[in-house]
């Protein structure tokens, strides 16, 4: 089965198109446009911009999708006939109906984000007469990891990535990390997920946001602290592991973000080397509550296997724990290639294909608010 999944619930405008056969997937194409540069500018996501962009971006990135999975365009349909439907300059007709189904992204998000990616799905379902599949971004998120990337290459050797994703068995318990979410769910099947907790404030995505924001350093924070903190000494500061001990599956890291604030107005000035190590102590411990938590939950269920998605996923210390740590526990430990663990529709095909159960279109409406 060929789908062919577009997410646009953010600041990314993502097309991308699977094979799926059986328990396996083949990633035919995955492009990615993102108005990152113009939120870096501003230190933050401004939902209207992220919007129009999804909008000029929708139409040019789903023609390069097609353009990578199957080829240039052909010219003339059977028949000899005209394409009659265009996208761009060139005719897409032939290469859309080699497509079996569509997966769109209807929610959490922006709204004015959603709704390009939405309608423009719905649109191709109409004219198409193709099935689509509605998809939760969450739940996107975590179907990353059922992309096999026997390509992958990068991570440390202690990463575990390099397991093909097929393997991987329930229960297994997902942790989801990403700008707006921190979740914790056990998954006994597809389409059998439960939340387990999740943050009771900030996300851990927007305390590394936040928290760069104060430390004077780039826009998304999580890859900046990431960076600053590979040159922090590990023994000058220590904050708080909010909730770490507190029985539950919950998070909470504001607190963190106003123990980094009060640190940083008892000086004078931030020099290259205290933000390093204000960083190394973000990290650190955003890092120890989510690996501590998912490791009590994956003991609790009995999980065989531990999936990490969300874009701070992509975090190298978050894996080579969680690598470390799990194989300790003898569970499984998968983490999808770092490019997967941001938004991007490849996920959201992923977890059309396992869950597919298409609706009709004229049913499908985006819902900025909806959770697990
Ligand atoms: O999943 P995502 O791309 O978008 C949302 O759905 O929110 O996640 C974005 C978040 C941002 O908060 C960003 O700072 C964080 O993921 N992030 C990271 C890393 N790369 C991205 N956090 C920590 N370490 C990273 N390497
Ligand atoms: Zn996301």
């Amino acid at each position: 089965m060929i789908i062919l999944g577009i997410e646009t619930s953010c600041d990314e405008t993502g097309a991308a198109i699977i094979e799926g056969s059986n328990n396996e997937i083949k990633l035919l194409s995955n492009v990615i446009s993102s108005s990152l540069e113009i939120h870096a500018k501003t230190g933050g996501i401004i939902p209207e911009y992220a919007a129009r962009e999804q909008i000029k971006f929708i139409l040019p990135v789903i023609q390069e999708a097609l353009k990578k999975a199957f080829g240039t365009p052909d010219k003339h349909l059977p028949g000899g006939r005209m394409p009659a439907r265009r996208i761009g300059g060139d005719s897409w007709e032939v290469e859309l109906n080699k497509i079996d189904a569509i997966a769109i992204t209807y929610g959490p998000g922006l709204i004015g984000s959603l709704l390009v990616g939405v309608e423009t799905a719905k649109t191709l379902s109409f004219v198409l007469e193709k099935p689509i599949v509605p998809v939760n971004h969450m739940v996107g998120h975590i179907y990353a990891n059922f992309l096999c990337h026997p390509e992958q290459s990068e991570g440390s050797s202690l990463d575990s990535s390099a397991t093909p994703q097929n393997d991987i068995r329930f229960p297994a318990i997902a942790l989801v990390v990403s700008g707006g979410h921190t979740d914790l769910l056990l998954m006994k099947n597809h389409g059998n997920l439960r939340l387990l907790g999740g943050t009771r404030d900030d996300a851990a995505g927007e305390a590394f946001d936040k928290i760069a924001r104060l430390l004077g350093l780039s826009y998304p924070g999580g890859p900046a602290i990431e960076q600053a903190a590979k040159a922090g000494n590990p023994k000058r500061f220590r904050f708080p592991r909010p909730l770490i001990g507190s029985g539950d599956f919950d998070f909470s890291f504001s607190g963190l973000k106003t123990a980094v604030l009060r640190k940083t107005l008892t000086m004078k000035q931030l020099s290259n080397e205290t933000i390093s190590d204000l960083a190394f102590a973000t990290q650190d411990a955003i890092v120890d509550v989510l690996v501590k938590k998912t490791l009590k939950a994956a003991e609790k269920y009995n999980a065989k296997s531990i999936l990490i998605s969300g874009g701070v996923a992509a975090n190298q210390l978050l894996r080579d724990k969680l690598s470390v740590m799990s194989y300790q526990l003898s569970v499984k430990f998968f983490s999808p290639e770092k490019k997967l663990c941001t938004d991007n529709a490849a996920m959201i095909a992923s977890a059309a294909f396992f869950n597919y159960k298409p609706v009709i279109w004229e049913k499908i409406t985006a819902n900025p608010e909806l959770y697990f």
